[in-house]
Protein backbone atom coordinates (compact mmCIF):
# COMPACT_ATOMS: atom_id res chain seq x y z
CA UNK A 1 0.00 0.00 0.00
CA UNK A 2 1.03 3.59 -0.78
CA UNK A 3 2.25 5.39 1.94
CA UNK A 4 -0.52 8.65 2.45
CA UNK A 5 0.93 11.96 2.89
CA UNK A 6 -1.51 14.94 3.61
CA UNK A 7 0.46 18.42 3.91
CA UNK A 8 -1.19 21.37 5.26
CA UNK A 9 -0.62 24.63 4.25
CA UNK A 10 -2.57 28.19 4.29
CA UNK A 11 -0.60 31.17 3.87
CA UNK A 12 1.79 32.57 1.19
CA UNK A 13 5.03 31.46 2.75
CA UNK A 14 4.16 28.13 3.47
CA UNK A 15 2.19 27.28 0.05
CA UNK A 16 5.98 28.64 -1.44
CA UNK A 17 8.18 26.98 0.25
CA UNK A 18 5.98 23.16 0.70
CA UNK A 19 5.36 23.71 -3.49
CA UNK A 20 8.42 22.17 -4.23
CA UNK A 21 7.87 19.32 -1.57
CA UNK A 22 4.16 18.41 -2.75
CA UNK A 23 5.78 18.49 -6.64
CA UNK A 24 8.44 16.05 -5.40
CA UNK A 25 6.68 13.53 -3.05
CA UNK A 26 3.50 13.57 -6.24
CA UNK A 27 6.56 12.35 -8.05
CA UNK A 28 7.07 9.47 -6.23
CA UNK A 29 5.35 6.06 -7.29
CA UNK A 30 5.30 4.80 -3.41
CA UNK A 31 4.20 7.93 -2.35
CA UNK A 32 0.87 9.38 -2.21
CA UNK A 33 0.67 13.25 -1.57
CA UNK A 34 -2.49 14.71 -0.69
CA UNK A 35 -2.71 18.50 -0.10
CA UNK A 36 -5.05 20.48 2.57
CA UNK A 37 -5.25 24.15 2.23
CA UNK A 38 -6.63 25.73 5.36
CA UNK A 39 -7.51 29.21 3.33
CA UNK A 40 -5.87 31.30 6.10
CA UNK A 41 -5.09 33.77 3.12
CA UNK A 42 -6.99 33.80 0.33
CA UNK A 43 -5.85 35.93 -2.80
CA UNK A 44 -2.47 35.78 -2.25
CA UNK A 45 -2.51 31.90 -1.50
CA UNK A 46 -4.12 31.45 -4.56
CA UNK A 47 -1.66 33.44 -6.58
CA UNK A 48 1.21 30.50 -5.38
CA UNK A 49 -0.82 27.78 -5.97
CA UNK A 50 -1.57 29.23 -9.67
CA UNK A 51 2.14 29.71 -10.50
CA UNK A 52 3.43 26.89 -8.98
CA UNK A 53 0.11 24.47 -10.38
CA UNK A 54 -0.93 22.96 -7.36
CA UNK A 55 -4.46 21.70 -6.78
CA UNK A 56 -5.98 21.35 -3.23
CA UNK A 57 -7.68 18.57 -2.33
CA UNK A 58 -9.28 19.64 0.41
CA UNK A 59 -9.76 23.47 1.53
CA UNK A 60 -11.33 24.78 4.98
CA UNK A 61 -12.14 27.98 3.56
CA UNK A 62 -11.90 29.78 6.80
CA UNK A 63 -10.44 33.61 6.15
CA UNK A 64 -12.14 36.70 7.23
CA UNK A 65 -11.08 39.88 7.02
CA UNK A 66 -9.17 40.79 10.43
CA UNK A 67 -9.25 37.55 11.49
CA UNK A 68 -8.33 36.81 14.92
CA UNK A 69 -5.99 34.41 16.60
CA UNK A 70 -8.53 32.51 18.15
CA UNK A 71 -10.64 32.27 14.62
CA UNK A 72 -7.64 30.92 13.08
CA UNK A 73 -7.16 28.36 15.61
CA UNK A 74 -10.82 26.98 16.55
CA UNK A 75 -11.74 26.97 12.37
CA UNK A 76 -8.36 25.43 11.70
CA UNK A 77 -8.60 22.54 14.77
CA UNK A 78 -12.23 21.96 14.26
CA UNK A 79 -12.39 21.39 10.53
CA UNK A 80 -8.95 19.29 10.42
CA UNK A 81 -10.75 16.91 12.21
CA UNK A 82 -12.66 15.54 9.20
CA UNK A 83 -10.46 16.08 6.55
CA UNK A 84 -8.03 13.62 8.96
CA UNK A 85 -10.95 11.46 9.08
CA UNK A 86 -10.97 11.26 5.21
CA UNK A 87 -7.81 11.46 4.23
CA UNK A 88 -6.04 9.01 7.01
CA UNK A 89 -2.69 10.12 6.59
CA UNK A 90 0.32 8.04 7.57
CA UNK A 91 1.77 11.36 8.26
CA UNK A 92 0.87 15.16 8.08
CA UNK A 93 3.26 17.69 7.37
CA UNK A 94 3.16 21.08 8.00
CA UNK A 95 5.70 24.15 7.50
CA UNK A 96 7.18 26.80 9.48
CA UNK A 97 5.07 28.74 12.40
CA UNK A 98 2.09 29.78 11.13
CA UNK A 99 -1.03 29.33 13.00
CA UNK A 100 -2.00 27.40 10.15
CA UNK A 101 0.82 24.97 10.83
CA UNK A 102 0.04 25.23 15.02
CA UNK A 103 -3.50 24.49 14.59
CA UNK A 104 -3.16 21.56 11.93
CA UNK A 105 0.00 20.09 14.28
CA UNK A 106 -2.55 20.00 16.86
CA UNK A 107 -5.30 18.49 15.24
CA UNK A 108 -3.22 15.51 14.17
CA UNK A 109 -1.48 14.94 17.58
CA UNK A 110 -5.44 14.65 19.06
CA UNK A 111 -5.59 11.66 16.29
CA UNK A 112 -2.18 10.32 17.24
CA UNK A 113 -0.92 11.00 13.41
CA UNK A 114 2.89 11.80 13.06
CA UNK A 115 3.86 14.83 12.51
CA UNK A 116 6.74 16.02 10.24
CA UNK A 117 7.95 19.76 10.60
CA UNK A 118 9.35 21.33 7.79
CA UNK A 119 11.87 24.20 8.41
CA UNK A 120 12.20 23.42 11.61
CA UNK A 121 14.40 24.35 14.96
CA UNK A 122 13.76 27.91 14.33
CA UNK A 123 13.86 30.10 17.19
CA UNK A 124 13.95 33.55 19.00
CA UNK A 125 13.45 32.37 22.09
CA UNK A 126 11.15 35.32 22.57
CA UNK A 127 7.38 34.23 22.92
CA UNK A 128 6.53 37.81 21.65
CA UNK A 129 8.71 37.76 19.20
CA UNK A 130 8.02 37.40 16.37
CA UNK A 131 4.48 36.98 18.05
CA UNK A 132 3.10 34.62 17.61
CA UNK A 133 4.94 32.78 15.63
CA UNK A 134 7.70 31.70 18.18
CA UNK A 135 4.75 30.00 19.96
CA UNK A 136 3.34 28.29 17.39
CA UNK A 137 7.01 26.85 16.24
CA UNK A 138 8.35 25.76 19.30
CA UNK A 139 4.64 24.00 19.79
CA UNK A 140 5.13 22.30 16.65
CA UNK A 141 8.63 21.46 18.00
CA UNK A 142 6.69 19.21 20.90
CA UNK A 143 4.55 17.48 18.80
CA UNK A 144 6.41 16.47 15.94
CA UNK A 145 8.18 13.15 15.23
CA UNK A 146 10.15 14.17 12.66
CA UNK A 147 12.05 17.40 12.02
CA UNK A 148 13.41 18.70 8.89
CA UNK A 149 15.54 21.44 10.18
CA UNK A 150 17.35 24.08 7.12
CA UNK A 151 20.25 24.32 8.79
CA UNK A 152 22.96 22.89 11.32
CA UNK A 153 22.11 25.63 13.57
CA UNK A 154 18.10 25.03 13.16
CA UNK A 155 19.34 21.05 14.37
CA UNK A 156 21.18 22.41 17.26
CA UNK A 157 18.05 24.29 18.74
CA UNK A 158 16.34 21.17 19.00
CA UNK A 159 19.30 19.08 20.35
CA UNK A 160 19.27 21.36 22.41
CA UNK A 161 16.08 21.14 23.35
CA UNK A 162 16.06 17.45 23.75
CA UNK A 163 14.54 15.59 20.51
CA UNK A 164 16.02 12.43 19.46
CA UNK A 165 18.94 13.41 17.22
CA UNK A 166 17.70 10.15 15.07
CA UNK A 167 14.63 12.15 13.91
CA UNK A 168 16.35 15.65 13.60
CA UNK A 169 17.45 16.26 10.06
CA UNK A 170 19.71 18.83 8.10
CA UNK A 171 17.62 19.19 4.94
CA UNK A 172 18.67 22.92 3.47
CA UNK A 173 15.25 24.90 3.18
CA UNK A 174 12.75 24.20 0.02
CA UNK A 175 12.85 28.24 -0.35
CA UNK A 176 15.91 27.42 -1.85
CA UNK A 177 14.49 24.82 -4.19
CA UNK A 178 11.47 27.36 -5.15
CA UNK A 179 13.49 29.73 -6.24
CA UNK A 180 15.13 27.37 -9.01
CA UNK A 181 11.58 26.74 -9.67
CA UNK A 182 10.79 30.39 -10.50
CA UNK A 183 14.09 32.57 -11.30
CA UNK A 184 14.44 33.35 -15.16
CA UNK A 185 17.03 35.33 -16.23
CA UNK A 186 15.13 37.07 -19.09
CA UNK A 187 12.51 38.43 -16.98
CA UNK A 188 10.82 41.94 -17.86
CA UNK A 189 7.74 43.62 -16.08
CA UNK A 190 6.29 46.78 -15.82
CA UNK A 191 7.99 47.45 -12.65
CA UNK A 192 11.43 47.61 -13.74
CA UNK A 193 10.36 49.55 -16.30
CA UNK A 194 9.49 52.23 -13.16
CA UNK A 195 12.57 51.96 -11.61
CA UNK A 196 15.05 52.27 -14.77
CA UNK A 197 18.58 52.66 -14.13
CA UNK A 198 17.61 54.04 -10.89
CA UNK A 199 18.50 51.50 -7.93
CA UNK A 200 15.80 49.34 -6.72
CA UNK A 201 14.71 48.89 -3.19
CA UNK A 202 12.50 46.38 -2.51
CA UNK A 203 9.68 46.63 0.42
CA UNK A 204 7.29 44.35 1.99
CA UNK A 205 5.69 44.61 5.39
CA UNK A 206 3.13 42.86 7.81
CA UNK A 207 4.20 41.55 11.23
CA UNK A 208 1.47 41.09 13.37
CA UNK A 209 3.59 43.03 15.99
CA UNK A 210 5.01 45.47 14.12
CA UNK A 211 1.67 47.14 12.89
CA UNK A 212 0.47 50.65 14.79
CA UNK A 213 3.42 52.47 15.58
CA UNK A 214 6.04 50.80 14.55
CA UNK A 215 5.02 50.00 11.12
CA UNK A 216 4.80 54.12 10.81
CA UNK A 217 8.14 54.28 11.92
CA UNK A 218 9.51 51.73 9.70
CA UNK A 219 7.63 53.72 6.73
CA UNK A 220 8.96 56.88 7.52
CA UNK A 221 12.02 55.95 7.10
CA UNK A 222 11.51 54.58 3.94
CA UNK A 223 9.78 57.91 2.60
CA UNK A 224 12.88 59.92 3.85
CA UNK A 225 15.33 57.33 1.76
CA UNK A 226 13.43 57.45 -1.18
CA UNK A 227 13.64 61.53 -0.98
CA UNK A 228 17.02 62.03 -0.43
CA UNK A 229 18.24 59.59 -2.52
CA UNK A 230 17.98 60.97 -5.64
CA UNK A 231 18.84 57.73 -7.71
CA UNK A 232 16.44 55.12 -5.62
CA UNK A 233 13.47 53.55 -6.53
CA UNK A 234 11.04 51.86 -3.84
CA UNK A 235 9.05 49.02 -5.44
CA UNK A 236 6.44 48.29 -1.91
CA UNK A 237 3.63 45.33 -3.32
CA UNK A 238 1.75 45.43 -0.01
CA UNK A 239 0.36 42.67 1.77
CA UNK A 240 -3.29 42.49 1.59
CA UNK A 241 -3.58 43.18 5.63
CA UNK A 242 -5.92 46.03 5.49
CA UNK A 243 -3.88 47.24 8.59
CA UNK A 244 -0.82 47.81 6.73
CA UNK A 245 -2.66 49.16 3.79
CA UNK A 246 -4.63 52.15 5.44
CA UNK A 247 -0.64 53.53 6.97
CA UNK A 248 1.33 53.03 3.70
CA UNK A 249 -1.37 54.54 1.75
CA UNK A 250 -1.44 57.81 4.05
CA UNK A 251 2.36 57.92 4.17
CA UNK A 252 3.45 56.72 0.79
CA UNK A 253 0.47 58.54 -0.91
CA UNK A 254 2.41 61.27 -2.03
CA UNK A 255 6.08 59.83 -2.96
CA UNK A 256 6.22 59.16 -7.29
CA UNK A 257 8.87 57.58 -6.45
CA UNK A 258 7.65 54.83 -4.09
CA UNK A 259 5.32 52.37 -5.85
CA UNK A 260 2.51 50.66 -4.01
CA UNK A 261 1.11 47.51 -5.64
CA UNK A 262 -1.11 44.72 -5.41
CA UNK A 263 0.81 41.70 -3.97
CA UNK A 264 2.87 39.73 -6.91
CA UNK A 265 2.92 36.21 -7.26
CA UNK A 266 5.74 34.05 -6.59
CA UNK A 267 7.39 34.24 -10.47
CA UNK A 268 7.34 37.87 -10.88
CA UNK A 269 8.74 38.54 -6.86
CA UNK A 270 11.48 36.56 -6.86
CA UNK A 271 12.57 38.14 -10.65
CA UNK A 272 12.41 41.53 -9.45
CA UNK A 273 14.01 40.73 -6.24
CA UNK A 274 16.52 39.20 -8.38
CA UNK A 275 17.16 42.55 -10.09
CA UNK A 276 16.66 44.55 -6.78
CA UNK A 277 19.60 47.01 -5.17
CA UNK A 278 18.69 46.22 -1.70
CA UNK A 279 15.88 44.54 0.68
CA UNK A 280 13.91 46.29 3.39
CA UNK A 281 11.75 43.64 5.39
CA UNK A 282 10.19 42.15 8.33
CA UNK A 283 9.27 39.20 6.63
CA UNK A 284 11.12 36.07 7.41
CA UNK A 285 10.77 34.18 3.96
CA UNK A 286 12.71 37.20 2.55
CA UNK A 287 15.62 36.60 4.88
CA UNK A 288 16.51 33.61 3.11
CA UNK A 289 15.79 34.87 -0.66
CA UNK A 290 16.95 37.91 -0.75
CA UNK A 291 21.10 35.91 0.11
CA UNK A 292 20.69 33.69 -2.44
CA UNK A 293 20.20 36.15 -4.92
CA UNK A 294 23.53 38.36 -3.15
CA UNK A 295 20.70 40.92 -2.33
CA UNK A 296 21.80 42.85 0.69
CA UNK A 297 18.30 42.46 3.26
CA UNK A 298 17.89 44.99 6.32
CA UNK A 299 15.52 43.87 8.41
CA UNK A 300 13.30 45.75 10.38
CA UNK A 301 12.45 43.69 13.38
CA UNK A 302 14.18 43.61 16.82
CA UNK A 303 15.02 39.90 16.69
CA UNK A 304 15.82 36.89 14.41
CA UNK A 305 15.22 33.68 14.05
CA UNK A 306 17.47 33.62 11.00
CA UNK A 307 21.07 34.74 12.45
CA UNK A 308 22.64 32.36 9.37
CA UNK A 309 22.21 35.57 6.83
CA UNK A 310 23.49 37.79 9.45
CA UNK A 311 26.62 35.49 10.01
CA UNK A 312 27.47 35.23 6.73
CA UNK A 313 26.90 39.12 6.19
CA UNK A 314 23.97 39.34 3.86
CA UNK A 315 21.81 40.26 6.23
CA UNK A 316 21.37 43.25 9.28
CA UNK A 317 19.08 43.35 12.17
CA UNK A 318 17.91 47.42 12.36
CA UNK A 319 15.14 47.29 14.76
CA UNK A 320 12.01 49.82 13.75
CA UNK A 321 13.02 52.75 15.00
CA UNK A 322 13.32 55.51 12.00
CA UNK A 323 16.70 57.15 12.75
CA UNK A 324 18.31 53.82 12.50
CA UNK A 325 16.61 52.17 9.85
CA UNK A 326 17.35 55.54 7.77
CA UNK A 327 21.33 55.67 9.45
CA UNK A 328 21.51 52.17 8.47
CA UNK A 329 20.81 51.82 4.55
CA UNK A 330 21.99 55.18 4.24
CA UNK A 331 25.17 54.08 4.58
CA UNK A 332 25.16 50.67 2.41
CA UNK A 333 23.85 53.37 -0.34
CA UNK A 334 26.46 55.54 0.07
CA UNK A 335 29.23 53.56 0.36
CA UNK A 336 30.15 51.13 -2.70
CA UNK A 337 32.74 48.92 -0.36
CA UNK A 338 29.76 48.40 2.25
CA UNK A 339 27.54 47.37 -0.56
CA UNK A 340 29.75 44.80 -1.71
CA UNK A 341 30.70 43.43 1.36
CA UNK A 342 27.46 42.66 2.01
CA UNK A 343 26.33 41.47 -1.49
CA UNK A 344 29.23 38.79 -2.16
CA UNK A 345 28.21 37.31 1.31
CA UNK A 346 27.36 33.82 0.65
CA UNK A 347 23.66 32.06 0.57
CA UNK A 348 23.51 30.06 4.09
CA UNK A 349 20.15 28.37 3.47
CA UNK A 350 20.82 25.16 1.10
CA UNK A 351 21.56 24.00 -2.22
CA UNK A 352 17.82 23.52 -3.86
CA UNK A 353 17.68 19.91 -3.24
CA UNK A 354 15.87 19.98 0.34
CA UNK A 355 12.50 18.70 -0.97
CA UNK A 356 14.30 15.70 -2.28
CA UNK A 357 16.31 14.76 1.12
CA UNK A 358 13.01 15.43 3.06
CA UNK A 359 11.23 12.62 0.20
CA UNK A 360 13.57 9.98 0.68
CA UNK A 361 13.72 10.81 4.45
CA UNK A 362 9.48 9.94 4.80
CA UNK A 363 10.25 7.16 2.14
CA UNK A 364 13.09 5.48 4.59
CA UNK A 365 11.00 6.27 7.66
CA UNK A 366 7.24 5.46 6.78
C1 LIG B 1 0.20 35.31 8.54
C2 LIG B 1 0.98 34.51 9.60
C3 LIG B 1 2.42 34.96 9.63
C4 LIG B 1 3.05 34.92 8.25
C5 LIG B 1 2.18 35.73 7.28
C6 LIG B 1 2.71 35.64 5.88
C7 LIG B 1 -0.19 33.81 11.62
C8 LIG B 1 -0.74 34.22 12.92
N1 LIG B 1 0.39 34.77 10.90
O1 LIG B 1 0.19 36.66 8.99
O2 LIG B 1 3.14 34.10 10.49
O3 LIG B 1 4.32 35.50 8.33
O4 LIG B 1 0.85 35.21 7.29
O5 LIG B 1 2.15 36.64 5.08
O6 LIG B 1 -0.28 32.68 11.24
N2 LIG B 1 -5.76 39.06 3.94
C9 LIG B 1 -6.54 39.09 2.81
N3 LIG B 1 -6.22 38.24 1.78
C10 LIG B 1 -5.19 37.37 1.83
C11 LIG B 1 -4.39 37.35 3.00
C12 LIG B 1 -4.69 38.19 4.06
O7 LIG B 1 -7.47 39.86 2.71
O8 LIG B 1 -4.94 36.63 0.87
C13 LIG B 1 -6.07 40.01 5.06
C14 LIG B 1 -7.30 39.58 5.87
O9 LIG B 1 -7.98 40.72 6.27
C15 LIG B 1 -6.67 38.94 7.10
C16 LIG B 1 -5.41 39.78 7.28
O10 LIG B 1 -4.95 40.05 5.96
O11 LIG B 1 -7.53 38.99 8.19
C17 LIG B 1 -4.30 39.17 8.08
O12 LIG B 1 -4.04 37.83 7.64
P1 LIG B 1 -3.47 36.75 8.70
O13 LIG B 1 -3.22 35.46 7.99
O14 LIG B 1 -4.35 36.69 9.89
O15 LIG B 1 -2.14 37.40 9.20
P2 LIG B 1 -0.80 37.73 8.42
O16 LIG B 1 -0.29 39.02 8.94
O17 LIG B 1 -1.00 37.56 6.97
N1 LIG C 1 6.19 37.15 -1.83
C1 LIG C 1 5.47 37.11 -3.03
N2 LIG C 1 4.85 38.24 -3.46
C2 LIG C 1 4.91 39.40 -2.79
C3 LIG C 1 5.63 39.45 -1.57
C4 LIG C 1 6.26 38.30 -1.12
O1 LIG C 1 5.40 36.07 -3.68
O2 LIG C 1 4.32 40.38 -3.25
C5 LIG C 1 6.83 35.92 -1.34
C6 LIG C 1 8.30 36.02 -1.02
O3 LIG C 1 9.08 35.72 -2.14
C7 LIG C 1 8.46 35.00 0.08
C8 LIG C 1 7.13 34.98 0.78
O4 LIG C 1 6.21 35.59 -0.11
O5 LIG C 1 8.68 33.69 -0.47
C9 LIG C 1 7.22 35.75 2.07
O6 LIG C 1 5.95 35.88 2.57
P1 LIG C 1 5.58 36.86 3.76
O7 LIG C 1 6.56 37.95 3.84
O8 LIG C 1 4.14 37.18 3.57
O9 LIG C 1 5.67 35.91 5.04
P2 LIG C 1 6.86 35.46 6.00
O10 LIG C 1 7.96 34.92 5.19
O11 LIG C 1 7.23 36.66 6.81
O12 LIG C 1 6.23 34.42 6.86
Amino acid sequence: MKKRILSVFGTRPEAIKMAPLVKEISGRADLEGLVCISGQHKEMLEQVMTCFNIHADYDLAIMKQNQTLYDITCNVIREMEKVLSAAKPDVVLVHGDTTTSYAAAVAAFYRQIPVGHVEAGLRTYNLNSPFPEEFNRQSIGLIAKYHFAPTAWAKQNLINERKNPSDVYVTGNTVIDALHMTVEKDFMHPLLDFTGNDRLILVTAHRRENLGAKMEEMFQAILRIATDFHDVKVVFPIHKNPAVREIADRIFSDCSKIKLCEPLNPFDFHNIMNRAYIVLTDSGGLQEEAPAFGVPVFVMRDTTERPEAISAGTAKLVGTEAETIYREVSRVLDDASEYQKMSLAQNPFGDGRAAVRITDILMNRL
